[in-house]
């Protein structure tokens, strides 16, 4: 069995991490947690395929793998994980039994981690499915079920294709799912062009995508002037967030609520992706329509919210939960690679050995766009006419 380099997340590093970090947990350097490993490759099995990873994108789940704060996955898992549920790649070999990928192809990978009998995620793939190991590795081996051929000549370049793996889908989903329900409650003979607004995130950002894709009046509330500055690049109206302090008090959204008022005409939004909840949950309900939807497959900065059951009811507000696209479904995220999804990049594109400090970084959400680490030094000629200089 072949061994290659790959990161891992332990309950110990978390525990001496914590140990270390003052009891505020404030100075908690997720760069310390996230250590580099080695990972035994599985056998190849006869639907199995072995690929070199070329380059991932940094996910916030590593940050609540790292800090433990939801759930400490590590330990669930028997003390370690080896974290990445993102990646782009190039086919090295494949089981007898494999149709659909040869060596020499470029793979991105869906980190659906085994479906319910609708198709949708159980667990994630390098996360909590069991016996799963993630892409921060030098190579991996899976199941051909958890790959998608990359679209090389969507006109993203490699790291904008390494970006959207695991985010598009997500994004692909939640836009569905709003959209439908929206549509449940209110035709289109009745409304056409919906206001669609959604907070912070490289999420966020793809499912903004899609709804200006489609006709609709996008609004991204982010605290980032710089990524509030791409997204006005395709028509997605930027509100600084900062501007409300974050919707720390109820006048704050009271003021946000009056200022989306005048943007909106006095309708407020039809569809709001959430994402974070905590402060963000109270703010989107308030600027809710009527008959408005709100989604999230996130948690960011609380996992439980509250509301006024009774207001929702009255202003028929749906509030859905979504976790991740079935298999089919992130293959027709894919599809839209470069038509509607041009994912905003992080300024630095990391190097290998940069991986933990993409993460510590992400966790003080200083990026300027979806980070991305570049995993090969040496990169096929398949990718080297999108390979930025
Ligand atoms: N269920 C799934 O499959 C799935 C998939 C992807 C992501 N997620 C989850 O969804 C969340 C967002 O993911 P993402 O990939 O979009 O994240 P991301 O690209 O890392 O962005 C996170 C955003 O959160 C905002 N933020 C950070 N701290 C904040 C604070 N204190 N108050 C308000 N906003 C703050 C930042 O925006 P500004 O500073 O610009 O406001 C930042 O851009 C994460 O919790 C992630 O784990 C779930």
């Amino acid at each position: 069995m072949a061994s290659v380099p790959a990161y891992s997340i332990s309950s110990d590093a978390i525990a001496q991490e914590r140990e270390r970090a003052d009891k505020s947990g404030e100075d908690f350097d997720v760069a310390k947690v996230i250590q580099l490993d080695t990972l035994a490759l599985a056998e190849l099995g006869d639907t199995d395929v072995r690929f070199r990873v070329l380059a991932v994108s940094a996910e916030h789940n590593i940050d609540h793998a790292s800090t433990a704060d939801t759930v400490n996955i590590a330990d669930v898992r028997g003390g370690k994980i080896y974290p990445g549920n993102s990646a782009t790649g190039e086919v090295l070999e494949v089981g007898d039994g494999v149709t659909r990928f040869k060596a020499g192809d470029i793979v991105i990978t869906h980190c659906n981690g085994g479906p319910d009998e609708y198709g949708y995620p159980l667990r994630i793939f390098g996360y909590d499915a069991e016996e799963s190991t993630g892409w921060y590795s030098k190579e991996a081996v899976v199941d051909q079920w958890q790959l998608i051929q990359a679209p090389l000549d969507c006109g993203l370049n490699l790291w904008e294709i390494a970006a959207l793996p695991l985010r598009a889908p997500t994004a692909y989903h939640l836009w569905r799912r709003a959209l439908g329900i929206y549509r449940l409650k209110v035709s289109s003979e009745h409304k056409a062009r919906l206001n669609v607004m959604s907070f912070g995130g490289g999420v966020g950002e793809l499912f903004l995508m899609l709804a200006k894709a489609q006709g609709h009046n996008a609004f991204f509330c982010a605290g980032s002037a710089e990524r509030r500055k791409s997204l006005e690049a395709h028509g997605i109206i930027g509100i600084d967030q900062k501007q409300f302090n974050r919707f720390a008090s109820r006048d704050d959204v009271r003021a946000f609520s009056k200022h989306t008022r005048g943007l909106t005409g006095g309708e407020q939004f039809h569809v709001v992706c959430d994402m974070l909840r905590g402060p963000c949950f109270a703010a989107g309900l308030a600027v809710s329509s009527r008959q408005g939807v709100n989604v999230s497959a996130g948690w960011q900065l609380s996992q439980q919210v509250d509301y006024n059951s009774t207001l929702m009811s009255v202003k028929q507000v749906t509030i859905d939960h979504t976790h991740y696209e079935t298999a089919e479904g992130a293959a027709a995220a894919t599809e839209l690679y470069g038509s509607v999804f041009k994912p905003t990049i992080h300024k630095e594109i990391y190097a290998w050995e940069d991986l933990p400090r993409a993460h510590a970084e992400m966790h003080h959400n200083s990026q300027t766009g979806i980070p991305i680490v570049r995993i090969a030094d040496e990169m096929p000629d398949a990718v080297k006419a999108i390979l930025p200089d």
